[in-house]
This record gives structure tokens, C-alpha cells and sequence, in this order.
């Protein structure tokens, strides 16, 4: 049976390479929850890649269709979400976090080199519309962090942490 918590929905917020999905599956299958990843939300919407809707709409359309699938996913209950790394600069995404009851917001927190590092050796990496320019992604990063702050309840720095030890941090604030 899958585990009863006070709170609903989990949802995972962080720059690109903080762990977001990996932690967000583990936690589920750990917690017995589903698990959403709304980039993949928004791509299976949209029929097209995440990537392909940057070079075809521009970012603002991309935004739009992101906004629509966060308030989408937080219809799900017993579930885990991973937001997308930019979600939280939007005032309407916050907003809907704040609001949406019984919601646990997680930062995933890492220093940008980590990060950096991390995005770069994923596989796919390059197709990250938004780390194409470092100097410009470290600048996004900087300016998103006292909204991933503003949008969450727990912060929690993963540079020195597995996987496991994340989500066993996770769990442990629940
Ligand atoms: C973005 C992060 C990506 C994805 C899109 C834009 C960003 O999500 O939503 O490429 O602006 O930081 P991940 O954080 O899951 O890579």
C-alpha cells in the first residue's frame, strides 16, 4: 500500500541538474507514489521536444505550456513532481504552489559548478536549451535562487550527497 503522509504531492525544485527527476522516481517508488516529470509533461502535450518548442516558439510560449502543466500536475495526489528548472520564476507557477494545499515543495539545492558538471556529463545534456551559454546559465542561476527559496519549504544541499541519501533526506523532513 503506498505510504500516508499528511501532505499529498512532493514536488522537486532546482536548477537544471540538481537531481530533480532522478530523486523524484526513487522517492516515488520508495514512498510507493507515481511520479511526474513535467518537462515530459509538457513534451508528450506538445508532441515535440522540449528543445524543438525553444527553436520553434521561442521561450515564452514555452513558459506557457509549462505553467499549464504544473497546474495540471498538481491535480495528482500520491505523487511526486519534478518541476523543470525555470518553473519557479514565474510569479503565476509560485503563486500556484503556494496555494495548492497539502504540497510539500523540496529545493534541491548545489553549488552552479556541481550542477554545471552534473548537466554536462548527463547524456542529452546539449539538448538543454538554457546551458548553452554558461556565463549566461550561471547568471539564471543566481537570479532563480531566492525564488526556488520563495517557492519551497525544505532546502536541502545535495553536493555531498547519493541519490539515496537525498531521498533519505527528503523523507526525513516529511
Ligand atoms: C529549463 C530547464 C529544463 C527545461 C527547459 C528549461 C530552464 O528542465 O524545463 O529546458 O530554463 O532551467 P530541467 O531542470 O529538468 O533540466
Amino acid at each position: 500500500a503506498p505510504t500516508t503522509l499528511l501532505t499529498e504531492r512532493i514536488v522537486l525544485t532546482g536548477f537544471m541538474g540538481a537531481g530533480k527527476s532522478t530523486v523524484g522516481r526513487l522517492l516515488a517508488a520508495n514512498l510507493g507514489w507515481n511520479f511526474l516529470d513535467v518537462d515530459s509533461l509538457i513534451e508528450r502535450h506538445s508532441g515535440t521536444t522540449i528543445e524543438e518548442i525553444f527553436a520553434t516558439h521561442g521561450e515564452a510560449e514555452f513558459r506557457r505550456r509549462e505553467s499549464a502543466a504544473i497546474a495540471r500536475s498538481l491535480g495528482a495526489r500520491n505523487t511526486v513532481i519534478a518541476l523543470g528548472g525555470g518553473a519557479p520564476e514565474e510569479i503565476t507557477n509560485r503563486l500556484l504552489l503556494e496555494q495548492t494545499p497539502n504540497t510539500t515543495v523540496v529545493f534541491l539545492d548545489a553549488p552552479f559548478a556541481v550542477l554545471f558538471d552534473r548537466c554536462v556529463l548527463q547524456e542529452g545534456a546539449a539538448v538543454r536549451p538554457n546551458l548553452q551559454d554558461p556565463d549566461a546559465a550561471a547568471k539564471r542561476f543566481q537570479r532563480r535562487i531566492p525564488h526556488y527559496i520563495r517557492c519551497s519549504s525544505h532546502r536541502i544541499v545535495t553536493e555531498n550527497l547519493s541519490i539515496e541519501q537525498t531521498v533519505a533526506a527528503i523523507r526525513a523532513q516529511l
